[in-house]
């Protein structure tokens, strides 16, 4: 089964006709919501989980990511497409332009980041050389052809820990490290998806130029990511009814 897990303003799925809803409880405590479960079109059932719970009250460095991604396994989830917003770094990562990135770095402090915790457990170190599932990927950048809709085709993720957003000189540095997006959600999610054998890419919608960075040379306005979503995650919402959709 296929699994999508929202973030910022992909609360719900367009089209996406619900069965059922289901409070899943894992061995590291409640994942960001109940899971639900419902079809596009005459698609297989698949399950969303809103990342930032339904009112999106979680902060990125206080979301469960151990939870959700156990649920989803639990349940039989085996494909997971992870939608997030970023601000855009490099070249042609402008606000509005849709992401499918192939490489990460993480920046995150604190955060729980394995199922391998010891104990009597023995300690698997995964691999992680290409972050993401190259199925997952493709098989979302052929939705995206399908529907007509340009996505870039690869760059670094860099995760930052959040919620505040970057100083432009941490963006700079982020920019000679490599990375073409910044966001706050990626990591440790794409681990432990790996730790699960999950078949895991993401979706990245940019909503405003990194700190610093072009128009937001003096600052990020609030208003103006929100302005972006509006305009552009019904783009996001296409993609991923090609995707799961029949
Ligand atoms: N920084 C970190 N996370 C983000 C940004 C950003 O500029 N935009 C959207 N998510």
């Amino acid at each position: 089964m296929q699994a999508i897990i929202g973030g910022t303003g992909l609360y719900h799925l367009t089209g996406l006709v619900v069965t059922r809803r289901q409070v899943v409880r894992t061995p590291y405590g409640e994942p960001s919501g109940a899971l639900t479960y419902g079809r596009i079109g005459d698609g297989a059932e698949i399950v969303f989980l809103a990342r930032h719970g339904y009112g999106h009250t979680l902060a990125p460095h206080r979301i469960n990511y151990r939870a959700n991604l156990w649920a989803l396994h639990e349940v039989g989830v085996r494909r997971i497409v992870s939608v997030a917003t970023v601000g855009g770094i490099t070249g042609p990562l402008v606000p509005g332009v849709i992401v499918v990135p192939d490489q990460i770095i993480d920046y995150t402090t604190e955060r729980p980041r394995t199922f391998f915790e010891g104990g009597d457990q023995p300690v698997a170190h995964v691999d992680m050389t290409q972050p993401y599932g190259a199925a997952m990927r493709h098989d979302l950048l052929e939705s995206a052809r399908t529907c007509g809709i340009a996505v870039v085709d690869g760059g670094v993720y860099g995760c930052t820990q959040g919620p505040r957003l970057e100083t432009a000189a941490e963006i700079r540095r982020m920019g000679r490290d490599g990375c073409d997006m910044v966001g706050m959600t990626g990591m440790p999610e794409a681990a432990l998806a790996r730790e699960l054998d999950l078949d895991y890419a993401a979706l990245c919608l940019v909503t405003n130029d990194a700190a610093g960075q072009r128009a937001s040379a003096d600052e990020i306005s609030m208003q103006g990511m929100r302005v972006v979503v509006d305009d552009s995650m019904q783009n996001v919402h296409r993609i991923l009814g090609q995707l799961v959709g029949a």
